[in-house]
């Protein structure tokens, strides 16, 4: 059994479309986030990132928390959780604020209050009937004219101007997510974008520096976020994913789902030719009750035209972030299909690499994998986010004795740019 001894513990769950991914994490004095324990269930409750069977989800995340508590030895009662699906959309908006900086300087006190009135006004503007808002993150200030300043704490100023990048979801979609949590009997703490979370947990900071496009190929959706000057600036969901291949499979050979994943997790490549014309694998017609005998390059034909489809979509998708020429990495449980990354890459004038969570000195290494950044990442996320939100939350009269996590969040201001730190939790 591990002990949670001081610091704050946060849960993080990554409700995917083949896995519901529970990990729990502890932070400590420098802000870092040690892996007290983790675990996978399969979930068959999603169909393209969003929940359709609410009590099959509920059972998966039960089971997926039920044996992280045994593992801690403590009742979990609230986590962080991961949002995706075609309804995702984002906007880059424009705000001005009059009257920040009173003080003389702008301070990190004027920036969360700005924080909450993007969010509250994000709220009521992009937010139209039936959609929410995920996230509001600034991502750089023009103070007094002067334009692209990354943090204005310390700046002289009385008109502060901010570009943000909201994210919203459909209202519907995400009802079904905390329905489906709260099924389990789990509060939500907040909710986080998915590829920002993949994005956080896998990009280095020169990438997210430099300007790079993460895709996470999951198994219902493939998700895109583009980063520069160290901040998001592009999200986008492709309905199409690993599942997707799994099904032509079965599609195309009359087999069963079981049989179709393992053949193709086994053998499948997006490169035929590097396959030997005499590998043969075989596949059960479950009515016919026999089996069939197929050539592997067949199998990997079949693949290697699905996933010419999907890079021809992400080709799309990072046309429209105007970052076509930026590195790009593939993440999600997808990104292990042999072959794919060389297809990226022929598509692409960037460096195309495949990456996992492997930067951070306390990810262990079974979680080192690309299934594992969506869930890993939004531990990340909410070591960094839940001190700012509870900082703001102190200020505004609703909770005190909270400084030790204020001098939390000030160091991780230092860490992380302030998009991270600021973003509000969701409406
Ligand atoms: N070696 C492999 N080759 C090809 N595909 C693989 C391999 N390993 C895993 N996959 C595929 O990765 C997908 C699962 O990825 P992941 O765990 O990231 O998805 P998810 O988070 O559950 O789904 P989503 O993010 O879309 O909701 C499955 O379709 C699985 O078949
Ligand atoms: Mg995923």
């Amino acid at each position: 059994m591990v002990m949670i001894s001081q610091g704050r513990t946060i849960v993080a769950i990554d409700v995917g479309t083949t896995k519901v991914f529970t990990v729990v994490g502890q932070v400590g004095a420098a802000g870092d986030v040690r892996v007290l324990a983790h675990s996978t269930v399969p979930n068959d409750g999603l169909r393209k990132g969003n929940v359709e069977d609410v009590a099959a989800t509920s059972q998966a995340i039960r089971e997926s928390v039920a044996d992280v508590e045994r593992q801690t030895g403590q009742r979990i009662k609230s986590a962080y959780i991961g949002v995706t699906g075609a309804h995702v959309t984002f906007e880059n908006a424009h705000q001005t604020f009059e009257g920040i900086g009173s003080s003389g300087v702008v301070t990190a006190e004027d920036l969360r209050r700005m924080s909450q009135r993007i969010a509250a006004a994000s709220a009521s503007s992009a937010a139209e009937p039936g959609r929410k808002v995920i996230h509001a993150i600034p991502m750089e200030y023009a103070v007094d004219g002067e334009t692209g300043i990354r943090n204005p704490v310390g700046m002289h100023s009385r008109h502060l101007e901010v570009e943000a990048h909201l994210v919203t979801g459909g209202s519907y979609y995400i009802e079904k997510l905390v329905k489906a949590v709260e099924g389990a009997a789990l509060r939500v703490d907040g909710l986080v974008l998915e590829p920002l979370a993949s994005a956080l947990s896998v990009l280095t900071p020169e990438e997210r520096e430099h300007g790079a496009v993460i895709v996470d190929i999951g198994g219902g959706t493939t998700d895109i976020v583009g980063f520069q000057h160290g901040h998001i600036c592009y999200t986008g969901v492709i309905p199409v994913a690993g599942s997707q291949f799994t099904n032509d499979l079965v599609q195309a050979y009359h087999t069963t789902r079981e049989a179709a994943e393992e053949i193709k997790v086994k053998y499948a490549s997006a490169d035929p030719v590097s396959v030997d014309m005499k590998d043969v694998v075989v596949l059960p017609v479950p009515e016919k009750d026999v089996e069939q005998r197929i050539q592997r390059r067949e199998v990997c034909q079949l693949v290697k035209e699905r996933a010419q489809e999907l890079v021809y979509m992400i080709k799309s998708k990072v046309n429209e972030t105007q970052m076509e020429d930026s590195a790009i990495v593939l993440t999600g449980g997808g990104a292990k299909l042999p072959g794919l990354q060389h297809m990226v890459q022929r598509t692409f004038r960037g460096h195309v690499r495949t990456g996992a969570p492997n930067g951070h000195s306390h990810v262990p290494p079974e979680l080192q994998n690309p299934a594992y950044a969506t869930g890993v990442g939004i531990m990340l996320w909410a070591a960094a986010e839940a001190p700012a939100a509870a900082a703001s939350r102190k200020s505004f009269g609703l909770e005190s004795g909270l400084t030790g996590l204020i001098a939390m969040w000030s160091k991780q201001m230092k860490r992380w740019a302030p998009w991270a730190v600021l973003a509000p939790k969701h409406q």
